[in-house]
């Protein structure tokens, strides 16, 4: 019922469920999970709504509570839950307003268990390890990535094992590693580096790796669509916007869009915009100049979760922007630090890269590709304690780009040091 194929459509070899295998040793392309889907769309929307009521741990995992359609597990008793996904859509006029739309409504992956979308792919790709009696996984991580592995491995009694760009992660995300009890590696070199250097490693010392090659992570994050779509009762929304950093999450997107369309639970598909980070943005331009695929050799973004300038998924993320009718966009350092504040002042915040979404959609509402009535789910990826240090730069004026220049805090809101003295205070609230 379940396996393994080449994602190559030339090739699409197939592996059997358990195997180990994250490129295809034919031709190198990635690996995804392939099922035969045999079920019926209202029983299942029903069956998922019921599970709501339920006080079962699976069920109450806003991941494994759509079970049926991510199918690889032959019994769950290998699953580590921390009641992950369960994250809220939440619905902004003012944030709309500067988007430049009648309404948009956020997903907001922050409220996961350590605080980002990485918890939905994570549960799964913890219960194959352990399913696979692996003992020790491994990923290269901008940071959120070895927050959410630490506490699964820690969950699941596996040892894990983290490697970090030096230097370039948020504090709040490599203090999450240490405090999970996670062995953190912090390495001198860039993303693409340490992931070519994990994944060598990996094959030689037999460490499961949990990066997004990982196709049970894909299919894990899969569920952040499916709980959307539940929580709209089933009706599908015009646009998806979400940040595109290594591109796993936009090629689980596309595949939980597929599959619901496939079998029935959604009668059209949404279209995916993927926004990068200018700094980072081989993605963008490979979509929008076409020709080969470039990597960006010293990708620079304070958005630190998606400096990342070669993509591993790019070509699973390119079928599905290209299936779904997507687009891609970039945005500056400055328009991203100005919709983050904007998202902050709406009683959502969020950390940089989940920021990058406004900022495209204000800058896609207004080259027109975007319908100023058009229904838009903007998935916001991290929550915004990630990244303090950010914040407090904005907004006392001392942010500067990864080149030193500095950026503009538009929306300050600085913090103001008062004498003891309650008439000096009165004085200065009088204002
Ligand atoms: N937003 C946040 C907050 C992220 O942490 C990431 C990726 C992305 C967006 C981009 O998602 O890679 O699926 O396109 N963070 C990874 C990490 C790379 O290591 O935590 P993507």
């Amino acid at each position: 019922m379940a396996e393994l194929v080449c994602f190559n459509p030339a090739c699409r070899t197939r592996f059997a469920i358990t195997e180990v295998v994250y490129n295809c040793p034919r031709c190198g392309a990635l690996i995804e999970a392939a099922y035969d889907f045999a079920v019926e769309p209202a029983a299942l929307k029903k069956c998922f709504r019921e599970r709501r009521m339920s006080n079962a741990p699976l069920d109450q995992s806003g991941v494994w509570r759509y079970r049926e359609l991510f199918p690889f597990l032959d019994d769950f008793s290998s699953v580590v839950t921390l009641r992950e996904g369960n994250t809220p859509l939440l619905e902004s006029r003012p944030a709309a307003e500067y988007g430049g739309l009648e309404s948009v409504v956020f997903k907001h992956q922050g409220f996961n268990p350590t605080g980002s979308f990485k918890d939905n792919g994570m549960t799964c790709g913890v219960a194959q390890a352990r399913r696979l009696g692996m003992r020790r996984v491994a990923c290269v991580s901008t940071g959120n990535t070895s927050a959410s592995m630490a506490a699964y491995a820690a969950a699941g009694g596996l040892e894990a094992l983290i490697f970090l760009p030096h230097g370039n992660i948020s504090f709040g995300k490599l203090a999450q590693a240490l405090e999970y009890g996670a062995r953190t590696l912090e390495v001198e070199a860039n993303f693409d580096q340490i992931l070519a250097l994990v994944r060598a490693l990996a094959e030689r010392l037999g460490i499961y790796v949990l990066n997004s090659v990982n196709p049970f992570r894909i299919e894990g994050q899969k569920s952040i669509v499916f709980e959307m779509l539940d929580q709209r009762d089933w009706r599908a929304p015009d646009w998806i916007v979400l940040p595109g950093g290594n591109l796993g999450n936009t090629s689980a997107f596309g595949k939980a869009l597929r599959e619901a369309h496939e079998i029935g639970l959604i009668d059209r598909l949404p279209r995916l915009a993927v926004i990068q980070a200018e700094g980072a943005a081989p993605f963008f331009d490979f979509v929008e100049h076409g020709g080969e695929f470039h990597a960006v050799e010293n990708p620079e973004t304070l958005a630190t979760a998606i400096r990342i300038g070669d993509p591993v998924s790019w070509p699973k993320a390119l079928h599905e922007v290209r299936t779904t009718r997507g687009v891609v966009e970039k945005v500056s350092e400055q328009e991203i630090a100005d919709a983050k504040a904007q998202i902050g002042r709406a009683g959502i915040g969020c950390e940089p890269a989940s920021a990058a979404t406004l900022a495209g959609i204000r800058k896609l509402t207004g080259r027109g590709v975007i319908d100023r009535a058009a229904e838009v789910v903007a998935v916001l990826t991290g929550n915004l304690l990630k990244d303090p240090d950010y914040i407090y730069r904005y907004h006392t004026g001392k942010l500067e780009t990864p080149s030193g220049a500095p950026l503009r805090s538009t929306f300050a809101n600085r913090p103001t040091v008062v004498p003891n003295d309650p008439e000096r205070i009165a004085e200065l609230l009088k204002k």
